[in-house]
């Protein structure tokens, strides 16, 4: 409950004369009009930049103008007409002894309520600007970030027509990234204040990016009694209305997100798909939901089963057909021991998984020995291949194509240590990824310069970068960061010091490398000599 809070301001000066006058109490600093249709007060701060709303013009009179970019504010009924962000009103009136004006602030669920409100409305018009004032406004509320986020996943999730994407992976990366502001353990300008709302303002933002072009297709509403393999078999035949009944149907029985987890680990592994984003979408996911909790439970699942079934089946590629024979004769044991991490690099899709075939027999070791290998695949990268304008599209390759090798190597580790039988499908899906960026390696560059000397201080020149990007698009953003946490983490979980070595290593050559935008001319060579030839 909020109280009154009238406060006497006796005669003033200024608006008796001019009509306007700005009166400071405390912090606050109040801009006060007597119009035609009576008293009104306001921040004088105008709620877009702060500029004075008292030098503001009236075109009716109890229509205000901001003079500086044209927001125009109703102070009857305290809307924005023009503009975005409401704007604060304080109730004013002249009594026998002056003007009263009360200053009690809205009860701090209003203010939190508001503030949310408003991340929402500027979150549905892409605008970074307005997000990060909701932003500002919900913390100075004491409201929570996570909230926010919550609020933001459930709506946008229902407009990501292609299911799951970069920006639900992104989300999960920058919430550990506040949690590690609010632990102390990211110094420098980001542990400023304006720092802790950076990694949500990143996440709603690229949220809202990826539900821009969305048609809010609806998901089917009726349920099915769960069936484990009756899901994972509408999965396979691309059935997305039985698979997400089955869905329903398991959340409507209470079955929450750890009894889905295994099934859904089992259909993002069923095939090489989607170019890893099944595994690393649901690994993020999972962080997401162990974050967030139940609020987001439906949208999780159900847009993760969206992506599953849209996803590109890449081993139905002439490329990946020899994955399948490969997984069928992946065995416990090999009498040769594991291949070196350099015997994998520049092999083809077809010889790089024969070599992880006959390699298997001890997964961490295996796994060590690709995810290596996909380091020094990043470190003999030939950069000169981002620049190619007059290629086949077939030949087209990036750092991102580099880039994902590692998250998702990252995303079967996570996976596989709670469900074992996954290493055989996750350590060849690594190998074909090694396969598939052979074209793009070039032997004998030297990677020695991009050796990291000092990881503390990488890591704080790394985290200054991702928390001042300058990125539009957020899709070069969220790989920055993904690849980021997966070599940290990666680095973490294990003892071998070499992999680590490698993973900073390779991180701080893409981190420096040449990251092309929009390949503009290859754009227009490609869709010329493609419509050239048809028929
Ligand atoms: S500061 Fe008022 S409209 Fe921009």
């Amino acid at each position: 409950m909020s109280v009154s809070q009238w406060t006497h301001l006796g005669d003033l000066e200024d608006l008796s004369e001019h009509g306007r006058e700005v009166v400071k109490l405390g912090r606050r600093q109040i801009a006060i009009f007597e119009t035609e249709e009576g008293l009104f007060a306001c921040n004088n701060r105008c709620p877009h930049e702060g500029y004075p709303l008292v030098e503001g013009t009236f075109p009716k009179p109890c229509l205000l103008v901001c003079n500086w970019h044209g927001w125009s504010f109703d102070l009857k009924s305290g809307k924005t007409l023009s503009g975005a962000d409401l704007l604060r009103l304080y109730p004013i009136e002249r009594r026998d002894d002056g003007i009263w004006i009360d200053i009690q602030d809205p009860p701090k669920a209003q203010q939190i309520e508001r503030a949310l409100e408003t991340i929402a409305q500027a979150a549905q018009h892409l605008d970074y600007d307005h997000i990060a004032r909701g932003l500002a406004r919900l913390v100075k509320a004491g409201g929570s970030l996570e909230d926010a986020i919550s609020r933001t996943i459930n709506w946008a999730s229902g407009y990501f027509d292609y299911g799951a994407g970069h920006g639900l992976a992104a989300t999960a990366d920058w919430m550990s990234l506040t949690d590690e502001l609010r632990a102390g353990e990211i110094a420098g300008e980001m542990a400023e204040e304006s720092g802790l709302i950076i990694p949500t303002l990143e996440s709603i933002f690229h949220l809202a990016w990826d539900a821009r072009m969305g048609k809010d297709i609806p998901y089917a509403t009726k349920s099915a009694p769960w069936n484990e393999g009756e899901f994972l078999n509408a999965v396979d035949l691309m059935d997305e209305p039985k698979a997400v009944e089955l869905l329903n149907g398991a959340l409507k029985n209470g079955i929450g997100w750890p009894g889905l987890l295994p099934v859904l680990s089992k259909a993002a592994l069923a095939h090489y798909a989607g170019f890893g984003h099944v595994l690393i979408y649901l690994n993020k996911c999972n962080e997401l939901y162990l974050r967030l909790g139940k609020p987001v439970l439906s949208a999780l699942a159900l847009s993760l089963t969206r992506y599953m079934i849209n996803a590109r089946r890449d081993d139905l590629i002439p490329e990946f057909r020899s994955y399948a024979p490969a997984l069928a004769a992946f065995g416990d044991k090999n009498g040769g021991g594991v291949a070196k991490p350099d015997e994998f690099v520049g092999l083809s899709v077809d010889k790089s998984l024969a070599l992880a075939v006959a390699s298997a027999g001890d997964n961490q070791q295996l796994y060590n020995s690709l995810l290596k290998a996909a380091a020094l695949m990043m470190l003999h990268f030939d950069e000169a291949l981002v620049g190619v304008v007059d290629q086949p599209v077939s030949k087209n390759i990036s750092w991102l194509d580099f880039t994902h090798a590692i998250t998702f190597a990252n995303a079967v580790r996570v996976t596989a240590e709670r469900m074992p039988e996954l290493w055989p499908a996750g350590l060849l899906q690594m190998a074909a990824f090694i396969g598939r960026n052979a074209r793009g390696v070039k032997n004998k560059l030297d990677f020695d310069q991009w050796r990291v000397s000092n990881k503390k201080a990488f890591r704080q020149e790394v985290h200054a970068h991702l928390f001042d990007h300058g990125e539009v698009d957020p899709i070069y953003s969220c790989h920055m960061l993904k690849l980021f946490v997966a070599c940290e983490r990666e680095a973490e979980a294990s003892d071998d010091d070499e992999l680590g070595d490698l993973l900073f290593a390779a991180y701080n050559r893409f981190r420096h490398g040449t990251l092309k935008r929009r390949h503009v001319r290859r754009s227009a060579n490609q869709a010329m000599d493609l419509v050239g030839r048809e028929d």
